[in-house]
């Protein structure tokens, strides 16, 4: 399959809520073996299908940069079943070349979602794993990191977003 190109902040499809996958078919197949190139070629912790201008809910995380033990993960129709805690670490997004915030989300998730087999499995997940999770999870809401952060550090940042969306 091929790498596909990044969506940057700016194109729609990122504030879409993406939509259930029914069947994993070729379609998805090929969708998920994409977005896992992409990703490899990226060099990135998280993509999310919307991401890739695919509005379906299909994310992987990959900590392998991070993490030697770590292999790449598909999600797909992931839920968010608890949260806890609270923390504050700084997070990146593949469609935010460059930025970088501290953003205060949950310190602990669980997540159910179904593998690439339609195997259902649930993540207990703290940490970098995480943080992952949740930044990725929001995408398929047409929520993006910089919804979280102060209005202050929002201004501030401004302009830079201002230049991202018109290259988009
Ligand atoms: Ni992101």
């Amino acid at each position: 399959m091929a790498e596909r190109q990044i969506v940057i902040y700016g194109d729609p499809v990122l504030r879409e809520v993406a939509k259930p996958i029914e069947e994993i078919d070729q379609e998805i197949k090929d969708l998920v073996s994409d977005m896992v190139d992409t990703i490899k070629e990226a060099n990135g912790l998280g993509l999310a299908a919307p991401q890739v201008g695919e509005s379906r809910r299909i994310f992987m995380v990959d900590l392998s940069a991070v993490d030697m033990t770590a292999t790449l993960k598909v999600f797909i129709n992931p839920e968010i079943i608890e949260t806890e805690g609270e923390i504050e670490l700084e997070e990146g997004c593949l469609s935010f070349p460059g930025i970088y915030q501290k953003i205060t989300r949950s310190a602990h998730v669980k997540v159910r979602a179904t593998d690439l087999d339609g195997s259902q499995f649930e993540i207990d997940a703290d940490g970098i794993l995480a943080r992952a999770i949740l930044h990725e999870y929001d995408h398929l809401e047409g929520k993006l990191f910089i919804d979280r952060i102060s209005s202050i550090a929002r201004t501030m940042l401004r302009g830079r977003l201002r230049k991202l969306s018109k290259t988009s």
